[in-house]
């Protein structure tokens, strides 16, 4: 599986210092979250600091926009360099649309919903989306306790792909560590999204490591 650190819990005490070692390991990506504190209820960073971390570091951005009005607020994150730009199921009335817009503006576009959204609601969306982010805690905040839905929801999604010979890519988010991640990777997973017990851990560069083996 691929890796997709979230710098949510270090941002605002060390950065760089965790870039540092996630450059070191060669982190697939960088998971980048955005929130407004209306669509969950935190606030982190624009797309002002998608932009500061694009010119400090090589990795790949994946952004995760957990805002209200992604179909205004889209195009400021791709001019700022994320390669995925990922909104939510729940923040637009027009998710195919916003898809489409996202691909024409020149990213990688994902579409992520909630643990109590259905993940049958995605079904008109996969075979124009290239990434699927499912959510295994309410977005907001790092540090909680996985959601078993999520695994149910991954062997769907990894079945409807079999199915329809489609080629979007299965990301999930929130509560991993090694014993979930071996779960969703055993559900078809491609990504997983790894806050705290990666960026809080004492050797990130081993922990890292670890979760690469499964
Ligand atoms: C939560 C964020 C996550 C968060 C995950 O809303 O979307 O990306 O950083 O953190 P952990 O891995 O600690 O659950
Ligand atoms: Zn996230």
């Amino acid at each position: 599986m691929k890796i997709s650190p979230s710098i949510l819990n270090v941002y605002d005490t060390n950065l760089d210092e965790s870039l540092v070692v996630l450059e070191k390991v060669k982190a697939d990506f960088l998971h980048v979250d955005v929130m407004d504190n209306i669509f969950v209820p935190n606030y982190t960073f624009n797309h002002e600091f998608v932009s500061f971390l694009k010119n400090k570091t090589n990795l790949i951005l994946d952004t995760h926009l957990m805002i209200i009005n992604p179909d205004e607020e889209y195009q400021k994150y791709i001019d700022a360099g994320t390669t995925y730009l990922t909104f939510h199921l729940e923040a637009t009335s027009s998710p195919l649309e916003l898809i489409k817009k996202i691909k024409n503006g020149g990213a990688k576009a994902g579409v992520s919903i909630k643990p109590n959204t259905k993940v049958e609601t995605l079904l008109p969306l996969l075979e124009e989306v290239d990434l699927v982010l499912v959510m295994s805690v309410e977005p907001g905040f790092g540090g909680q306790v996985f959601n078993q839905n999520a695994v149910e929801k991954i062997a769907y999604l990894n079945s409807v792909r079999q199915d329809k010979q489609l080629s979007f890519l299965i990301e999930v988010d929130g509560g991993i560590n090694l014993d979930t991640a071996k779960l969703v990777k055993n559900a078809g997973c491609d990504i997983i999204v790894v806050g705290s017990y990666l960026m809080k851990s004492s050797d990130i560069e081993n922990t890292y490591k670890k979760l690469k083996e499964l």
